[in-house]
């Protein structure tokens, strides 16, 4: 009983984490902008934060998805929505993260929406994680990266990975049905090795036909904001 309270309180704070680091990041974004909406649940509690202020101070803020689930809520909220082929660059990205470096390297992907998340993000200015205090590491090692590779010919893929030792596993929904990502594709989960060097893993994986994407986010975040009584920013230098 005693320890089911404390796991209900433990999850409740990592809930509020994540409101706070949102409501804080919300409360800056400057008017005029194009603003990137990320996915995931830490950015849902974003969208609905920068909704209310956009609505009680009317401002003037157009948004782009980075995934269909983002998409919906943001319609289903009467956000003004653009279309990512329209616009040539985001103004800021405010996106949730599966893990994050000290260097402010991390993982994202936990969530499938890791494609469009890095298209929106490369075309972003300034990109700004918010998550909560389990997020934060000190290295990315042993973390699971997620691959996103096309269904046909997917299976070469997981078995170059599993001959490499990254001992992948195809990503399955709770039904049993393999996951499909909003473009389709399928997500190989693998495991980044102890001392791995990050930039050579990510242009090796990149370089594997059949091959999408994948959820390594190096010198993507620009500013770190974790959540609690005090919100923690840190900023890349
Ligand atoms: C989705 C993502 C999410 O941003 C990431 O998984 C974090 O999600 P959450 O805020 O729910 O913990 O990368 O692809």
């Amino acid at each position: 009983m005693a320890a089911n309270h404390k796991r209900t309180h433990s999850k409740e704070r990592i809930e509020r984490e994540k409101e706070q680091a949102a409501q804080y990041v919300a409360a800056r974004i400057p008017d005029h902008i194009v603003l990137g909406l990320g996915s995931g649940t830490t950015a849902a509690y974003f969208v609905q934060a920068i909704h209310d202020r956009i609505e009680a101070e009317h401002l003037d803020i157009e948004c782009v998805a980075t995934s269909v689930g983002t998409q919906q809520l943001a319609e289903q909220l009467g956000m003004r929505m653009l279309d990512v082929n329209t616009i040539d660059a985001v103004d800021i990205t405010v996106d949730g993260a599966d893990v994050v470096d000290e260097h402010l390297d991390g993982i994202k992907g936990g969530g499938a929406a890791l494609l469009f998340e890095k298209l929106v993000a490369n075309m972003s200015k300034r990109n700004i994680w918010i998550v909560d205090s389990r997020k934060p590491r000190k290295s990315l090692a042993w973390q699971m990266l997620p691959v996103e590779v096309i269904p046909f010919g997917g299976m070469g893929v997981f078995r170059y990975l599993r001959d490499h030792g990254y001992h992948p596993a195809f990503r399955f929904q709770d039904n049993g049905d393999i996951l499909a990502t909003d473009s389709g594709n399928y997500l190989i989960d693998i495991t980044i090795p102890k001392g791995a060097d990050l930039p050579a893993l990510a242009a090796n994986l990149k370089k594997q036909t059949g091959v999408v994407e994948h959820g390594l986010f190096l010198n993507v975040c620009d500013e770190l904001v974790v959540g609690g009584d005090e919100v923690q920013v840190t900023k890349r230098h």
